[in-house]
C-alpha cells in the first residue's frame, strides 16, 4: 500500500474544485495524483516527474482515473511546457512533494539505497549523463569535502572525502558505504554514510538548481486564487520554500496560508514513519 504523505492536508490546502486543473510536479508513484483526480468530475491533473520509470508506476496506479490524468516527463524548468502540452493556459493548483520516492530509495538498481547493493547511480532521470559514481571517482578531495558539508551538513566531511579518494575506484553503493564506515565508525542505528548518500543524491540531480527553478516557474502557472502547496523533507529545502513564499507575499503576488509549518498528524507518523520529517507550506495567489 502506498501512502502519499499528508494526503488530507494537501487536498485541504489545494482547495479542490471538481472542474479544476491541477499540476502535480512530482508525481512519483502517483499517490497524490490519484487522491486529487479521484475528487474531480470534469477537471484534470497533470502528473509530472523527471523519472520515467516512476511515471510508468504512476500510470498503473492511476489506471482507474486515467481519463482525468495527463502525464508529462520533465524537470522543474520544463513545468510551463507540461501545462502548455495539457492545453490549458494556467492551473488552479500546483503541488510539489520534493525529494525521492520510496520506490527510488528501495530499488537497488537505482543506486540510492544504503542497504541494498547496486550501481552508484542516483540519477532521477536516467537519460542524464552524470551519475553519483562520476562525482565520487572524478571530483578532487576538497570538492568532495565541500560537497558533503554544504549539501548535507556532514561535519566529518574531510575525513570521509580522504577515505573516498583513497578507496577509488568506487562503483557500487556498498563499496561507498564501507569506505565511509572506514573513515567514521558506526555510532548508533543510523549508518555514518547517510549524509554522504544524501549529498551525492542532491549533487547528482542538481537539486538546489531545480528547487530555485521551481519557485521561479510555478507561481506564473497559477490562476488568480490558485493554490501553491509544497512539501519538504529537509530543513535545507524548507528554508528555501519559506523564504521564497515570503518574498512572493512581499511582492504582492499572494498570501501565505501557513503562518506555521504544517506537519503530519501523530496517527500518520505511526502508520507511515518516514512521513515524520515532512513539512507543508501553502500560498494563495492574487
Ligand atoms: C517524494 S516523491 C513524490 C511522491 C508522490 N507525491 C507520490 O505520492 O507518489 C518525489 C518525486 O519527485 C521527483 N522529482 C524530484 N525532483 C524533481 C524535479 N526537479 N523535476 C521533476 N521531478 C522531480 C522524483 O523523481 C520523485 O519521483
Amino acid at each position: 500500500m502506498h501512502y502519499p504523505v499528508m494526503r488530507d492536508e494537501v487536498l485541504q490546502y489545494l482547495d479542490l474544485r471538481p472542474d479544476g486543473c491541477y499540476l502535480d510536479c512530482t508525481a512519483g508513484m502517483g499517490g497524490h495524483t490519484l487522491a486529487i483526480a479521484s475528487q474531480l468530475r470534469e477537471g484534470m491533473v497533470i502528473a509530472n516527474d523527471r523519472d520515467a520509470q516512476s511515471l510508468e508506476m504512476a500510470r498503473a496506479n492511476c489506471a482507474g482515473v486515467s481519463d482525468r490524468v495527463r502525464f508529462h516527463h520533465g524537470d522543474f524548468p520544463s513545468l510551463a511546457e507540461a501545462v502548455r502540452a495539457a492545453g490549458v493556459p494556467q492551473v488552479d493548483g500546483v503541488l510539489a512533494d520534493f525529494g525521492v520516492s520510496r520506490y527510488q530509495l528501495t530499488s537497488a538498481e537505482r543506486g540510492f539505497s544504503l542497504q541494498a547493493d547496486g550501481p552508484l547511480d542516483m540519477r532521477m532521470n536516467t537519460a542524464q549523463n552524470q551519475t553519483a559514481a562520476d562525482i565520487v571517482n572524478f571530483w578532487d578531495e576538497r570538492e568532495l569535502a565541500n560537497l558533503l558539508y554544504q549539501e548535507a551538513e556532514e561535519y566529518d566531511s574531510r575525513r570521509i572525502a580522504r577515505e573516498i579518494v583513497r578507496s577509488r575506484p568506487i562503483h557500487t553503493t556498498l563499496q561507498l558505504t564501507k569506505a565511509v564506515e572506514r573513515a567514521v565508525p558506526r555510532r548508533g542505528r543510523l549508518s555514518p554514510a547517510t549524509k554522504t548518500f544524501l549529498a551525492l543524491r542532491r549533487a547528482t540531480n542538481e537539486e538546489n538548481l531545480q528547487l530555485r527553478a521551481f519557485f521561479d516557474v510555478a507561481p506564473d502557472l497559477l490562476k488568480s486564487g490558485g493554490r501553491l502547496v509544497v512539501i519538504s523533507f529537509m530543513s535545507l529545502e524548507d528554508r528555501v520554500a519559506k523564504q521564497r513564499l515570503r518574498e512572493l507575499e512581499k511582492q504582492g503576488r499572494g498570501r501565505v496560508l501557513t503562518r506555521h509549518v504544517v506537519k503530519p498528524s501523530e496517527a500518520e507518523v505511526r502508520q507511515n514513519p518516514p512521513s515524520r520529517s515532512a513539512v507543508l507550506r501553502a500560498m494563495e495567489m492574487n
